[in-house]
């Protein structure tokens, strides 16, 4: 049985298999044909953090498989409350043939993956964001036709998203550069991990986001202040404050650069509306395509 707790533990195939998945369910999906490959099956989501579009994206891809997903926050799961976080994940997975958590620890995660009996998803974590990422490589690929010799420019906090991203984009040949402020580059734990289960990863570290862009094909943006984080807000707006993806950054960077971010954004503060709602922005086709990595991931997981 696999789960999905991090890319780490994922090959460059493995990577191209879920996509090749997600590729094809999108032109079927879009030429009207949803068929019903997980007929009966059940998918339970358990959210310590909000979601828009993991959750629903979740919802819809099983809907369109053919089969069902209910819904638990923390709370109402009393996940580590009421209950163990252990006894929770013994009796949920028994009623469910896929979990997908969204949790502030990454540990929990993982402890439900040693525990259940069925695959585990990570939905993201404090530290983590797989199923991200693994979309992020689907709207490149679709945008450019392929992943060899790009380069995705990350600018701003090297968090969750930026981990995965670097994980993935080190898999599968695709060069990243982080250009974070002073203090919030990735921490050293993280770089040792990459550089054993990555260890040809191209990563550049360019903490002027103007030289940083000028050889990017893809601009990439994240929140300054994640879930979590929340009372650091004000202190990482004036940290980030030379980090925002404006015109004026766009411009430093070749005209067939693109946008993307995984949403939500904070208009105004990482991003401006001309770029975000720009030609060059691809980030509702990266939000939808989502739902096809779901449909795609959702398969190679539990497909006969
Ligand atoms: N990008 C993303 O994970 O969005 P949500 O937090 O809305 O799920
Ligand atoms: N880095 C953000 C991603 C949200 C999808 C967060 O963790 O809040």
């Amino acid at each position: 049985m696999r789960h999905l707790t991090s890319l780490l533990e994922v090959t460059a195939e493995e990577i191209g298999e879920i996509l090749d998945l997600a590729s094809s369910l999108k032109t079927a999906a879009v030429g009207g044909d949803r068929p019903s490959r997980l007929g009966g099956r059940v998918l339970t989501q358990i959210f310590e953090k909000p979601s828009l579009r993991t959750r629903a994206s979740f919802d819809a891809a099983m809907a369109q498989l053919g089969g069902s997903s209910q819904f638990f926050s923390a709370d109402d799961a009393g996940l580590g409350g009421r209950e163990s976080v252990e006894d929770v994940a013994r009796v949920i997975s028994g009623y469910s043939d896929v979990l997908v958590l969204r949790t502030f620890s990454q540990q929990t995660i993982e402890r439900f993956a040693e525990l259940s009996s069925c695959p585990v998803i990570n939905a993201l974590s404090d530290d983590r964001h797989p199923c991200q990422a693994l979309t992020d490589l689907l709207t490149i690929r679709e945008t450019f036709g392929d992943l060899a010799a790009r380069r995705l420019v990350f600018v701003g906090d090297g968090n969750n998203v930026a981990k995965s991203l670097a994980i993935a984009c080190g898999r599968v040949g695709l060069s990243m550069t982080l250009s974070a402020p002073d203090g919030y580059e990735f921490d050293n734990e993280f770089l040792e991990l990459l550089a054993v289960a990555v260890p040809d990863a191209d990563l550049v570290v360019e903490t002027d986001p103007m030289a940083a862009v000028a050889e990017a094909d893809v601009i990439y943006t994240d929140v300054w202040a994640s879930m979590g984080q929340e009372s650091e807000k004000s202190e990482r707006e004036s940290a980030f404050a030379g980090h925002q993806v404006n015109a004026r950054l766009m411009a430093a960077a070749p005209e067939t650069c693109r946008f993307m971010h995984d949403l939500p954004a904070r208009r105004g503060l990482e991003v401006t509306d001309e770029v975000i709602d720009g030609p060059q922005s691809v980030v509702f086709t990266q939000a939808e395509n989502r739902m096809h990595l779901a449909k795609g991931l959702l398969l190679w997981l539990l497909g006969e």
